[in-house]
């Protein structure tokens, strides 16, 4: 039988175009807040011995945790054969470790959490620094895809002369091979966050480029302020405004005003996370990472 593919919280045009790719049934589902703010949920679809697909957008995870909860105990006790999450941005990645005493390693508690809930797991670009693969912390089946080929061809298109710039050593891992593709140099950068809107960043000491258009390539763009903080030191150096790209557009607060305000030429996201920076189109990565690893 067909895979049942269901939503949770994807846009409708997102949700729309992967599963008009896939070669499944859209899962007939019924939910409802309850005057009190509790969820209310029904499947109508024949669930027996079927893979589940749900397509999530887990982007500010905490009020959409429970009604994935609910969606995936349902499914199981209707016989499903197995839930795949599909989650293009995966949070709860950057707390990795105890950085002062007393804290609490909530990459892992989320991880052991949602292990128990779904049987596989398929997203982009997950924020992975001090560990090296999510199975350090995930008990299921997952798989990572990549969206630097993406953000190399749009950065070939549009950007003539381009200098990747990774803001931090942790951007590396999407800046060298971003830069590889397109077939252009690139200069890694040091940054120190003192708190979440006050980042500093060294010098980039790269005078000798400034005839070239600073593209700046992160993983994650959530205060803007890295960004900004790498844009305002190349401008000291002579360069031209730069190019922003973030494969996840999570901007929290006033992150895109501030951005627009900086010395910034272009912002771009990828469509993990709904945006109307959204202007490189990851949904044909998904849909290929989802047919190879379904389990029908
Ligand atoms: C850092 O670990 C990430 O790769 C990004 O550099 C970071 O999340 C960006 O954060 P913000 O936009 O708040 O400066």
């Amino acid at each position: 039988m067909k895979s049942l593919i269901f939503s949770h919280e994807a846009s409708p045009d997102f949700f729309k175009t992967i599963s008009k790719q896939l070669d499944g049934e859209i899962g007939d589902l019924v939910s409802h807040v309850f005057p009190d703010g509790e969820s209310y949920i029904r499947i109508n679809s024949e669930c027996t011995d079927r893979e589940a697909i749900i397509i999530s957008n887990f982007h500010e995870p905490n009020s959409k945790f429970l009604p994935l909860i609910f969606l995936c105990e349902t499914l199981k006790e209707m016989d499903i054969k197995s839930i795949m999450l599909v989650c293009p941005y995966l949070p709860y990645m950057r707390q990795d470790i105890q950085f002062r005493s007393g804290e609490g390693v909530t990459s892992r508690f989320f991880a052991k959490l949602m292990s128990q809930f779904i049987d596989s797991l398929i997203t982009i670009d997950p924020h992975l620094h001090r560990y090296k693969s999510l199975d350090q912390i995930y008990n299921l089946k997952s798989k990572v895809l990549h969206a630097n080929p993406y953000v190399a061809s749009w950065v070939k298109t549009n950007i003539k002369r381009p200098i990747v710039i990774g803001p931090d050593s942790e951007s590396e891992q999407w800046a060298a091979s971003a830069a590889e593709i397109i077939g252009c140099p690139y200069i890694i950068l040091k940054k120190v966050r003192k708190g979440d809107k006050e980042v500093l960043i060294s010098p980039p000491n790269a005078r000798e480029h400034n005839n070239l258009t600073p593209v700046l390539i992160d993983d994650i763009i959530s205060t803007g302020r890295t960004m900004i903080a790498t844009a305002e030191a190349l401008k000291l150096e002579g360069f031209q405004a730069a190019v922003c790209i973030g494969v996840h557009a999570v901007f929290s607060g006033d992150a895109y005003s501030e951005m627009k305000k900086a010395y910034i030429s272009k912002i771009i996201t990828c469509n993990t996370v709904p945006h109307e920076t959204n202007k490189i189109d990851l949904t044909r990565l998904l849909t290929e990472g989802i047919k190879l690893n379904s389990a029908k």
